[in-house]
């Protein structure tokens, strides 16, 4: 527990100098951190390059990497450079994936409440796929197709009603969900009826998504084979596995690899004796490693017998997934990387909260003190996607480094941005 952070936890490219300090695509941390301050998003480019050919390998290049996990124009065209098409879940990632110029055919679209706006905006772009996830839904697309547009390719979201070994708050296809059609009770097969027979719609496949950071394959096997009876008596061409794919955060965690996750699915679905196109959209596992948080340390305090509090400039409006669902990180320093780690404590934001906690139990270097700069690893996923301004604090900016560049893909913002949407009546 006190020894030093394991690389595994780090980018690919991060490489470490004779004096412990720590460089990510060829850049010096500390002097991006001199250039663009704390708190900051950095992210290895290749890193995500590379997840990126290995789930077009791994998959076919049907396969999605799923927006939500992290979106800027940037990685939405880096995404689709690589090979990927994209699954947007809203009006607003179907914008801003339009706007990084990736092609509508190359865009699935989801979402549990999608609303007719969201729907005709898809149906206009128009998208490749359309992820169905109510009746509601389905009567929403033929309205719309009735006012004359083209009738859109659609997977129907189906419930396995499988529990994958997950967070709750993260486990989606137990019956008792709020997404998709559930196979108990007979709803997916009326779904599956009504979309074969609409005039307004083609049916290509069905789709599932289990849940999320799911560490065992065998959950998405089980999905597979819950399915496969219904894929194969419709004779469909598509079967979406969704994503969900987990990955190590801390010390002592290890995950499946995309590649062995696609090669347990696949076999599942060859075993099941189906001949079907395997998509998949996997968001953390292309992006979480991929990034480090850098930090300032402002103020620590110790009370004695009871424990030592470690405070930074960001907190849970950058990354909000501790607060969320308890989850782990790992806290080092980027001028010591590889020093051991032996002092235990507590490291949060500088929200008005108790709860803002970015580790609950961090081990750290023993000599880690106020104005240094503390990074967390694997937070390329769900933070700054799921970042907010709470306290009015000024959301970080994200820079991308590769081959000893660093550019500014998103930055930080600005009291002029907080203010912009206040109308002062
Ligand atoms: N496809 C669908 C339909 C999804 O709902 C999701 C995630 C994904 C793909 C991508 O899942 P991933 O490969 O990233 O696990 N905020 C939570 C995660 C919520 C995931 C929601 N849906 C967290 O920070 O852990």
């Amino acid at each position: 527990m006190s020894g030093p952070l394991p690389r595994s936890l780090l980018p690919d490219t991060a490489a470490v100098d004779d004096t412990g300090r720590l460089a990510i695509g060829g850049v010096d941390v500390l002097e991006l951190v001199e250039r663009f301050g704390t708190p900051l998003f950095v992210y290895d480019e290749e890193h995500l390059r590379a997840r990126c050919r290995e789930a077009v390998a791994a998959f076919g290049p049907g396969v999605a990497y799923a927006t939500k996990a992290f979106l800027t124009t940037a990685m939405a065209r880096l995404a689709h450079e690589e090979g990927m098409q994209l699954d947007v879940a809203t009006g607003g990632e179907l914008a801003i994936a339009l706007r990084a110029g990736v092609p509508p055919a190359d865009l699935v679209f989801h979402g549990n409440n999608k609303s007719s706006a969201e729907l005709a905006a898809a149906l206009d772009a128009p998208v490749g796929r359309i992820v169905v996830d109510s009746f509601d839904e389905l009567d929403r697309i033929e309205a719309l197709v009735a006012e004359g547009r083209e009738a859109p390719r659609v997977l129907v979201r189906v419930n396995p009603g499988v529990e994958a070994h997950t967070h709750r708050f993260l486990q989606t296809g137990v019956t008792d969900s709020k997404f998709g059609f559930p196979l108990l009770g007979g709803d997916a097969e009326r779904a599956l009826a009504r979309a074969t027979a609409s005039p307004a719609m083609e049916l290509v496949g069905i789709h599932a998504h289990i849940g999320s950071q799911v560490f065992d394959v065998a959950s998405f096997e089980r999905a597979v084979a819950a399915l496969a009876p219904f894929v194969a008596a419709h004779d469909l061409e598509e079967f979406s596995v969704g994503g969900g794919l987990g990955v190590a955060y801390v010390v002592g965690e290890t995950a499946p690899t995309i590649t062995e996750w696609a090669t347990a699915v696949r076999r599942a679905v060859a075993e099941a004796g189906l001949d079907v196109a395997v998509l998949a959209e996997p968001g953390r596992a292309i992006v979480a490693g991929a990034a480090i948080t850098c930090y300032r340390v402002g103020t620590i305090k110790e009370i004695p017998g009871v424990r030592t509090y470690v405070a930074v400039d960001g907190g849970m409006s950058d990354n909000p997934r501790p607060v969320l669902y308890g989850s782990g990180y790992e806290a080092f320093l980027p001028r010591a990387t590889d020093a051991p780690r032996p002092r235990r404590v507590r490291i949060v934001g500088k929200h008005c909260e108790s709860g803002d906690v970015i580790v609950d139990e961090a081990m750290v270097p023993e000599d880690l003190a106020v104005g240094d700069v503390l990074a967390t690893p694997v937070t390329g996923a769900y933070g700054h996607s799921m970042g907010s301004n709470y306290n009015m604090v000024l959301r970080p900016p994200v820079v991308f480094v590769r081959d000893g560049r660093a550019r500014l893909v998103v930055r930080r913002e600005t009291v002029d941005d907080l203010l912009a949407r206040d109308l002062g009546g």
